[in-house]
């Protein structure tokens, strides 16, 4: 469910029209309701009964207004790098909820980690443990850990986004793990609190969430077997969502199945979601620049592909509905970008609205990985971010300007 709605044939976030705040912030831009924000974290929060964190994957949206929300919550965060973790702690984030991903963490980064105190670092290799003990050592601190293992597990997502079969490159294989464990508990500077493992996103069936969980399971009994105590276990993130028509679980059913298979292990859960939260919650909002027939219908936006990468980085589809229904129908054609690649479109050979110049056009379900992943290319300013709170709109992050993009360059002397 989320709170984008037409109104009068007038698309609306929550109580705003949304070609008011195009009006007043121009465009694209992203658009985001709280409403949705909220009730999507705390539907996925709420239908887990065992004791577990829910720890936003930052990457998906990492908006410093978007992660104080779900703080406020008592979220915690996913980071995966030093810039995230500054972020969440800017955002307010209790350092003790913040876990830390990733296989290649720097020196620096993991230093940054131990002295803001967060929950534990998810390791990805024996070398970045070897890595965390000596900067630990450093600081005469202890690092608390948990190993990413890597299960082997299919999760029938997009090979770009699969990251738990063993050809991928994350974390440490499951069978190789425990001899890794037994290394890490003999290390003065480590404390083994966790095992970690996230095999995927946007998975629409739950059944690859429960083999993994299985394996991680029996990983788990052995590891107490052999004297560790776990008292983490990050079941990662990658709950899908419906762009099309995906019919992915519905939280409570995706906890109710792992729960069962989890039983009596007397962990703390801590879940990783991001898609799921943010995903449906936000759009990109964008103008027709001008129409044109060549081989086929262009609709040339003012949004590209380094404002939202996902069609052409992943092919995925992204409904385009009018801002404005005036019964204007549809048409077989592509909407493309002003930058200058053929893969650069938001829809590709798609049914997509008749439009006129200066429509606007709505990209739906890209709060996830949408403004995250976007970049200069083409020294195109990244779009403004835009929060409604009921009749309310925020300005969450301003637009960038062209000073702003050059702001770190320099010329050398001759
Ligand atoms: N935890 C870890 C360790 C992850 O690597 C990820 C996502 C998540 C949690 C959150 O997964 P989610 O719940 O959002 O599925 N850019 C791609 C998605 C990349 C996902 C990377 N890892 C896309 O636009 O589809």
């Amino acid at each position: 469910m989320n709170h984008f709605e037409y109104i009068d044939d007038e698309l609306h976030c929550e109580d705003v029209a949304v070609k008011d705040i195009a009006g007043q912030v121009g465009t694209p831009f992203y658009l985001y309701s709280k409403a949705t924000l909220g009730r999507h974290f705390q539907v996925f929060d709420g239908s887990f009964s065992v004791p577990h964190i829910t720890c936003f994957a930052t990457k998906s949206c990492s908006n410093i207004a978007i992660l104080n929300l779900f703080a406020s919550l008592g979220g915690g965060a996913d980071i995966v790098s030093g810039g995230e973790l500054f972020r969440a702690l800017k955002a307010g984030m209790d350092p003790k909820k913040i876990v830390y991903s990733g296989v290649g963490k720097g020196r620096d980064e993991l230093k940054y980690g131990l002295e803001s105190g967060i929950l534990m670092f998810n390791v990805e290799s024996e070398q970045e443990l070897d890595a965390l003990q000596e900067v630990a050592a450093g600081l005469g601190v202890k690092a608390p850990v948990s190993f990413r293992v890597n299960p082997d597990v299919d999760p029938k997502t997009h090979a770009y986004i699969s990251t738990g079969l063993a050809k991928n490159k994350f974390g440490v294989p499951i069978a190789e793990a425990l001899e890794v464990y037994k290394r890490a508990m003999a290390m003065a500077n480590i404390e083994v609190v966790g095992v970690s493992c996230h095999i995927g996103s946007q998975l629409i069936d739950v059944s690859p969430f429960v083999e993994s969980l299985a394996k991680v399971k029996n990983f788990i009994q052995r590891l107490q077997g052999a004297g560790c105590a776990i008292t983490y276990l990050d079941l990662g993130g990658g709950l899908g969502i419906t762009y099309d028509d995906e019919e992915p679980p519905a939280p409570l059913d995706y906890a109710r199945a792992l729960e069962e298979e989890l039983g009596d292990l007397g962990c703390t859960l801590i879940l990783e979601p991001g898609r799921v939260i943010v995903g449906n919650a936000g759009i990109l909002v964008t103008k027709v620049l001008y129409t044109k027939q060549g081989g086929k219908k262009f609709t040339i936006v003012d949004a590209g592909m380094n404002d939202l990468a996902r069609p052409s980085l992943y092919d995925a589809y992204h409904a385009i509905l009018p801002v404005e229904e005036r019964g204007q129908g549809r048409e077989l054609g592509d909407v493309v970008g002003p930058i200058c690649e053929t893969g650069d479109f938001l829809a590709r050979d798609k049914q997509v609205p008749v439009s006129k110049q200066d429509d606007l056009l709505a990209v739906m379900s890209a709060g996830a990985y949408g403004f995250t992943m976007s970049s200069n290319y083409n020294t195109r300013p990244r779009v403004a971010e835009v929060l409604v709170d009921g009749t309310k709109f925020h300005v969450i992050r301003q637009r960038e300007t062209l000073e702003m993009m050059i702001a770190g360059e320099m010329i050398p002397e001759k």
